[in-house]
């Protein structure tokens, strides 16, 4: 069993796909072990995303980041990471294969609706950003 942090971005809330997303994950067999609304600062986007630090979108991407509201998620499943990633689809909707979540409802590069781990130790810290282990429902 692997665990991975999910991200429904502001976009993705602010547009009414927390249902749609949630249901999705769940259908891939993807348990939920924890989940939280959060309203990131900028202080809090950038350090989120601190590994783009100094590339060229990372300004805006933490303006998003911090425009609205956010849905946390701990997930866990087989291969969990890899499993939300391909659900998720390509980090530029063009390129986002057919019924991913990107591909169906981003806008553009940045506004792609969902964040997910790209690997165990992004997942790591990412969970531990968001949640303490008592927030973490243990399966
Ligand atoms: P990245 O970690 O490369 O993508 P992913 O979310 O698929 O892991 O980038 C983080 C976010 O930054 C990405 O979801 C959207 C934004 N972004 C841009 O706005 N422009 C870009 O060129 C890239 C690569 C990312
Ligand atoms: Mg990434």
């Amino acid at each position: 069993m692997e665990r991975t942090l999910a991200i429904i971005k502001p976009d993705g809330v602010a547009r009414g796909f927390i249902g749609e997303i949630i249901r999705r994950l769940e259908k891939e067999d993807l348990s939920i072990l924890a989940v939280k609304m959060i309203w990131m600062t900028k202080e809090q986007a950038k350090g989120f995303y601190r590994v783009h630090a100094g590339k060229p979108f990372y300004e805006s991407v933490t303006d998003f980041m911090s425009s609205g509201p956010c849905v946390a998620m701990v997930l866990e499943g087989k291969d969990a990471i890899n499993v939300y990633r391909k659900l998720m689809g390509a980090t530029n909707h063009k390129e986002a294969a057919k019924g991913t979540i990107r591909h169906d409802y981003a806008t553009n590069i940045e506004k792609n609706v969902v964040h997910g781990s790209d690997s165990p130790q992004s997942a790591a810290f990412e969970i531990a950003y968001f949640f303490n282990e008592l927030e973490i429902f243990k399966s």
